[in-house]
């Protein structure tokens, strides 16, 4: 192996690791996955889904973009969550996002980084939806911390908004979609109270949750 040749001795202490506790572990795995998780979170390298919740492989599925966003026509996150609740049957869809994103802050600045400056005018749609609430926080890191949140919130409602999870209800499926968000400097979660269990639930659970932002 000319390079790179870290990662392998890791993978293979790793695997090794895994079968001595449980030497069938890869040859059950290799033959069925069945995640009761789909997590949408952010690809910022702090943020490994699987640790963060102490899960093995094998009990979440995973959809990781820069500031954790669920734009209604990105084909790639669709496919994610229909395969996710169609075939593999999640109950939960987590929706993670993450204090001090740069994503995020880059959103809030209008900086512009290139290609990704159109990814992130979604986040930056949000900071407008919610402008009087983001320019009455005296500081920046209020500001970023609190559109961290509603940032997490919106994708909450277009991940329930989709055909889907619509679908889903509709057929009588058990699917909850939750907003949650990770602090980097305490390595915790915090709820942010919006789990949406049903079509009706959306527009009252949204409301509560912004208003609880907005008085925070
Ligand atoms: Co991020």
């Amino acid at each position: 192996m000319r390079v790179l040749s870290d990662l392998f001795k890791n993978n293979q202490a790793w695997a090794a690791e895994i079968t001595k506790r449980d030497p069938e572990f890869f040859q059950r795995l290799s033959k069925q996955q069945a995640p009761q998780y789909l997590w949408i979170g952010c690809s910022d390298s702090r943020m490994p889904a699987n640790q963060i919740v102490g899960l093995a492989p094998g009990e979440m599925f995973v959809h990781r973009n820069v500031a954790n966003v669920v734009v209604h026509t990105d084909l790639n996150c669709l496919a994610v969550i229909q395969f996710a609740v169609d075939v593999l049957h999640v109950q939960h869809i987590i929706v993670c996002g993450h204090y001090g994103c740069g994503g995020v802050l880059a959103a809030l600045r209008g900086e512009k980084l290139g290609l990704i400056d159109n990814w992130l005018r979604h986040v930056q749609d949000s900071r407008e939806r919610h402008g009087a609430l983001l320019d009455s926080l005296k500081t920046e890191t209020e500001r970023h911390d609190r559109l961290c949140e509603l940032n997490v919130v919106e994708q909450v409602v277009h991940v329930s908004r989709t055909t889907i999870v619509q679908d889903a209800w509709t057929r009588g499926q058990a699917l909850s979609v939750h907003g949650w968000i990770y602090e980097l400097r305490d390595g915790l979660l915090r709820d942010l109270d919006i789990c949406i269990t049903r079509p009706n639930e959306i527009a009252p659970l949204y409301q509560s949750a912004v208003t609880r932002l907005k008085g925070k």
